[in-house]
């Protein structure tokens, strides 16, 4: 089915103005009163259930995709559209300005013009080519982390994923601070565990540890259960997907952005509802850049806390129920 190109673009407009967050797409049919279709994200929340790939094995006449801020994520997020859509379907790539959106003139195999300015943005429309599209195998990378305890590893990564699969130096000194841990968990959650750094060493450290990791990135955990196969993880925004039961110890490099706009609403969020999720005399542990006013939540949420690391770029806290 061959999509009349206004309305492709009209159909995006409205996707961009009412629900697209970062690397969303949309695989849509036209039909008479308007669009049916899938619709895919790696991000879990903004209503929208996330899976590392499209489990739609139904072909779609036309895509729309939104642009993700994290550059190397795009393709991937192509690439999974691609596998929703027939040969030749037209497919409009939005995005704002300070997103890169104006740089973008190719992604993968696909050519892409300019079809209209949108004052902080554009649309873009290209034309999904023929041939085999990627698989998300493809996109697997691996590197060699050092971890404190299990030293060199081989660290698996997706596109998208923070740190580009390393280690963050303040999820590092997270780390170094666990040789303090007083007593011997048995169930540890991993906050926003991206692709398992912390989870491993947490095993590594305690092997017979129940570890769960959570993340809101779908991707990311798909990487994480690849690096860390003694942990269990789950998708979802925030503690909601967590399962249920108190924990010993929760560690966390929460994230400080809610998608591409720097925000308080995740980490503050947790920090007030992480204090239920732990057993009496439960630990939690994070690491805050040290701009970051993390005491005074902090102070609200727990009677005991304390700052055990300080250098100029970080803090690492622990607050105890
Ligand atoms: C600073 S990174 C830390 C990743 C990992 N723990 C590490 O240290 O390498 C923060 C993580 O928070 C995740 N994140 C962002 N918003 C989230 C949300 N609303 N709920 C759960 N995780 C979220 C991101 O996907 C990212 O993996």
């Amino acid at each position: 089915m061959s999509l009349p190109g206004g309305r492709l673009e009209g159909a995006a407009l409205n996707l961009v103005r009412r629900f697209a967050s970062d690397g969303e797409c949309l695989a849509v049919d036209c039909n008479p009163d308007g669009f049916s279709g899938s619709r895919w994200s790696r991000y879990a929340g903004n209503g929208c259930d996330a899976s590392s790939w499209p489990a739609t094995r139904e072909l779609h006449s036309a895509g729309l995709l939104k642009l993700n801020k994290a550059r190397d994520a795009n393709l991937y997020a192509l690439e999974a559209l691609n596998s929703c859509l027939v040969p030749d379907a037209p497919i409009v790539l939005f995005g704002a300005n300070d997103e890169g959106i104006k740089s973008v003139r190719q992604l993968g195999a696909v050519d892409f013009s300019v079809v209209d300015s949108l004052g902080h943005g554009r649309l873009l429309r290209g034309v999904r080519k023929p041939g085999a599209c990627g698989r998300p195998e493809d996109f697997l990378k691996h590197c060699e982390v050092l971890l404190p305890v299990a030293g060199a590893r081989r660290w698996a990564s997706y596109p998208g994923c923070f740190a580009q699969g390393g280690v963050d130096p303040g999820t590092l000194l997270l780390l170094q601070s666990l040789d303090c841990v007083g007593a011997v968990p048995d169930r540890v959650l991993d906050f926003a565990c991206g692709t398992g750094v912390i989870a491993a060493d947490v095993l590594d450290r305690w092997p017979r540890a129940d570890v769960e990791g959570c993340d809101y990135d779908a991707v990311a955990i798909a990487a994480a259960r690849v690096n860390v196969p003694r942990g269990r993880f789950v998708v979802g925004d925030g503690l909601s997907c967590v399962s249920s039961g108190a924990f010993d110890l929760v560690v966390s490099n929460p994230p400080f952005h809610d998608g591409k706009v720097r925000s308080h609403r995740v980490w503050m969020n947790f920090v007030a509802e992480v204090r239920e999720r732990l057993r009496p005399n439960g630990e939690l542990r994070l690491v805050v850049q040290r701009e970051v006013p993390v005491e005074g939540p902090l102070r609200d949420a727990f009677s005991k806390v304390e700052r055990v690391i300080a250098t100029p770029r970080f803090g690492v806290w622990s607050a105890i129920r």
